[in-house]
């Protein structure tokens, strides 16, 4: 097998099947989603961390050097690493005694009524200095790595003051630097009304825009913004304004739209233009219908609702069917979806949104991708794209959303380095 040490070329050989993504520079819609590109018994060659040739095995086999590096993939599949697109994963705490009173019947709403939810783990968040915070979400990099995914989107949104907001951004930018996974940061200050603003929401709405945004920017720490609109956290208009005023700063826009209710969050987001409109649990037809006529991506999080014990899963079909570049991510959070693992939300898809194992890995690779602006150089296995790439520990990648509840990623590639192997 391959060694650790880093190689100016690489050439993997011997791979069930190459699943390359392979297709039109832009994100992928209706059937588009079901075509992978696969090159059966194919391989890939990779110099100085960039593809450079994709093909059969024998081609790739012809261009091996004296001193190329060769990784046999004893006829796995081979995938490029999964872009979770939608992530909060600096946080102090955990919220397991919240999880074990949902298991009693208590719900997500209730808890945060009584000031549980999203302010504990912000009072756990703030009690951390920054040295410590980022020690232990360096464990959480891991557990990505180790899933298979190379790239997530990374929001702040558990420090809530303009202080442990820069705190969680800087930490994000740190581990984008320290760890092999790639961070994409995005600044989420309105995520919940801090308890001390509880009675003054109109001085918060204005400590985001006049000094926290102007913050982030001059320090380049995100390069989107989000805000989590929904009944009794951020209304439309408030939404409205900080988007409005992130996009002056020149970040990207996300927004987290009708997960608990139909809010006016996607029919927003249609108005506005963002990036990505995410949850869209309560989304109707006319919000599907403005997303798709705006070109907003969907980004859907069924890890959420499965771990809020709901049923109400994202309608998924009908976006596919309506042209929506739809995208997959795990929300990995403390309070509704504690999981990094894409090969769950893919399974979860597969089961309770109708959509197929194909569709599924569209949109944990290439769609994410676009949907982060890093379309150009992640998602797919192409010549110029960055080689960041894992082996599965299996013949026919379908198996990764079939068996659940196992890791399948058997050797993690980050820029052509072989950075975890089981
Ligand atoms: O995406 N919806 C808002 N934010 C998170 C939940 C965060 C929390 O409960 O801590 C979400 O589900
Ligand atoms: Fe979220």
């Amino acid at each position: 097998m391959s060694s650790e040490k880093e190689s100016k070329t690489l050439a993997v050989v011997n791979c069930a099947q190459l699943v390359t993504l392979a297709g039109p520079e832009r994100p992928r819609v209706g059937p588009e989603l079901r075509d992978l590109g696969i090159v059966a018994n194919g391989g890939m060659f990779v110099r100085e961390g960039l593809i450079e040739s994709v093909g059969s095995r024998d081609e790739i086999e012809s261009l091996i050097e004296s001193d190329t590096e060769v990784v046999d993939a004893l006829g796995r599949v081979v995938l490029p690493g999964f872009v979770d697109a939608h992530t909060h994963p600096v946080f102090g705490g955990t919220r397991v005694d919240e999880f074990e009173e949902r298991s009693k019947g208590a719900t997500y709403e209730e808890i945060a009524a009584r000031g549980g939810g999203i302010q504990s783990t912000v009072n756990a968040t703030r009690a951390m200095y920054e040295e410590m915070l980022a020690y232990k979400c360096w464990k959480y990099a891991d557990w990505f790595l180790r899933s298979g995914t190379t790239t997530i989107e990374a929001k702040s949104g558990y420090g809530l003051s303009l202080e442990d907001e820069l705190k969680i951004l800087r930490i994000i930018n740190r581990l984008g630097s320290e760890t092999p996974l790639r961070y994409v940061p995005t600044f989420l200050g309105a995520h919940s009304i801090p308890s001390e603003y509880r009675s003054r929401r109109d001085e918060y709405v204005s400590l985001i825009i006049e000094e926290m945004l102007p913050a982030v920017a001059q320090e380049k720490l995100a390069e989107f913004c989000d805000v989590f609109c929904e009944q009794n956290v951020f209304t439309t208009d408030e939404a409205w304004k900080i988007l409005s005023a992130a996009r002056c700063h020149g970040m990207g826009l996300r927004i987290h739209a009708d997960q608990l209710s139909l809010s006016g969050g996607a029919q927003l987001a249609a108005e506005l233009g963002t990036v990505t409109a995410d949850h869209l649990e309560h989304t109707d037809a006319a919000g599907i219908a403005a997303l798709k006529e705006a070109g907003v991506q969907p980004v859907l999080l069924p890890g959420s609702v499965y771990a809020l014990g709901s049923s109400r899963y994202p309608a998924a079909r009908e976006m596919i069917d309506a042209g929506l570049a739809v995208v997959l991510a795990t929300d990995f959070n403390p309070g509704s979806s504690p999981t990094p693992s894409i090969p769950m939300i893919l399974s979860l898809a597969s089961t309770h949104m109708k959509m197929t194992p194909a569709e599924g890995i569209s949109a944990v690779t290439i769609n994410a991708a676009y949907s982060l602006n890093r379309g150009a150089q992640l998602g797919s296995l192409e010549p110029g794209k960055i080689a960041d790439f894992v082996i599965h520990d299996c013949s026919d990648y379908r198996e990764i959303s079939y068996f659940f509840g196992i890791e399948h990623p058997s050797h993690v590639y980050v820029h052509g380095t072989l950075i975890s192997r089981r």
